[in-house]
């Protein structure tokens, strides 16, 4: 497959809650196997991995169409549409709320969220796959701006003559629905300015300078059921390309070595320190939370997926969880004050245009 692409697709969804909104049910994961061994019996896709963040599934797949591919799409689709029918039989929690009901061509008009990158397989291929619960759409900002603009965190780039001229991140204005590309090192101000404001502007991609070659893609188009509307901001997935001339596997890691804090948790309405955690531990149980990223490591092989390796099953993360706990212990006490409630507008969440109508008639003007 010389000069053939591979496409990875990666989709979430929340097809219903195990108990709550805590985790996913085994035998929900084994509907997505049983639909996706099939597909591949009858070689519409290379490969396939079932992985689970919390409450939210996720189909890692592997096919020669290309991007936003409407048979894939489809797929994916169906898949999770089983999925839900056995959350329903078990009466899983909220199994109804993640999805329309008709498919119209692509998933990400349809509630679950996809994650694509299409690129022809080096010699060796190694991609890490970042999935999260309880989080929002701009979480990966921090992380991929050390990633791929911090030599403090990638050494590599002051190392590696193929990253020494940089990346450019695109980004996505939520408010006002554009886009726009900033190159690094040269504009990294104006690139902090903007990706610092994670509720507005989203990096939905990054791509290498030197040849164009993409590096790195986060799901961040996503309809909200709920809004009715695309810009759901939840549960983002992230996928990035290492070595050789990438950031080394260890250099995309160590940016999670700082449980940063984030926008999610309980009701999508309080900020909480991102938690880095192995496949087992990603059950958020404490205020349903604190929010977790899990990280699965494969080797592409001849479109194959060789894994996954669970990246972040190492005790050299024991002190970010360490500290993820002990922030959340600090910001708990907080209760429903901001800023461990986001601010009103932000949260997903609010009772309070209920609550200021009720006691509208007893506000006096000042
Ligand atoms: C946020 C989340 C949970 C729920 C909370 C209330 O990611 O899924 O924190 O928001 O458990 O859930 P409901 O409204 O279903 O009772
Ligand atoms: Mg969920």
């Amino acid at each position: 497959m010389a000069d053939e692409k591979v496409t990875l697709s990666v989709f979430t969804a929340d097809v219903g809650g195990f108990v709550g909104h805590v985790s996913s049910h085994p035998e929900v994961l084994d509907t997505a196997k049983e639909r996706l061994y099939t597909a591949g019996t009858k070689g519409k896709i290379s490969d396939f991995h079932i992985l689970r963040c919390g409450d939210d599934i996720n189909l890692v797949i592997t096919h020669l169409r290309g991007t936003d591919d409407r048979e894939i799409h489809a797929l994916a689709w169906d898949t999770f549409l089983a999925c839900r029918e056995t959350a329903e039989e078990l009466k899983l929690y909220g199994a109804k709320r993640g999805m329309l009901e008709d498919f119209t061509g692509n998933i990400k008009c349809m509630g679950p969220g996809a994650a694509e990158i299409e690129f022809a397989e080096r010699t060796s291929e190694p991609v890490l796959v970042f999935l999260s619960n309880k989080t929002s759409v701009g979480s990966w900002n921090l992380a991929l701006y050390k990633i791929f603009a911090d030599p403090f965190n990638t050494s590599g780039l002051v190392s590696d003559a193929a990253m020494l001229n940089g990346f450019t991140f695109r980004l996505l204005d939520i408010r006002e629905e554009r886009t726009v590309e900033i190159s690094t090192p040269e504009e990294l101000h104006i690139l902090l300015a903007l990706a610092g404001s994670t509720s507005r502007y989203i990096i939905t991609s990054v791509s290498r300078r030197s040849d164009g070659e993409i590096a790195a893609a986060i799901s961040s188009e996503k309809y909200d059921v709920l809004a009715g509307k695309i810009g759901a901001r939840c549960e983002p997935a992230m996928l990035v390309r290492c070595q050789s001339g990438f950031p080394a596997v260890g250099e995309v890691m160590e940016a999670f070595t700082l449980p940063y804090l984030v926008s999610g948790w309980m009701r999508y309405s309080h900020i909480g320190p991102l938690m880095p955690v192995p496949f087992y531990e990603a059950n958020p149980t404490r205020f349903d939370g604190p929010p977790r990223v899990i990280s699965a490591g494969f080797q592409i092989s001849g479109s194959r997926l060789i894994g996954p390796h669970d990246m972040f099953d190492d005790p050299s993360f024991d002190e970010a969880r360490r500290l993820a706990n002990k922030s959340t212990e600090y910001l708990r006490r907080h209760g429903p004050f901001q800023p461990h409630r986001l601010p009103e507008g932000e949260a997903e969440y609010s009772l309070l245009p209920i609550i200021l109508d009720k006691i509208k008639d007893r506000f006096r003007k000042v």
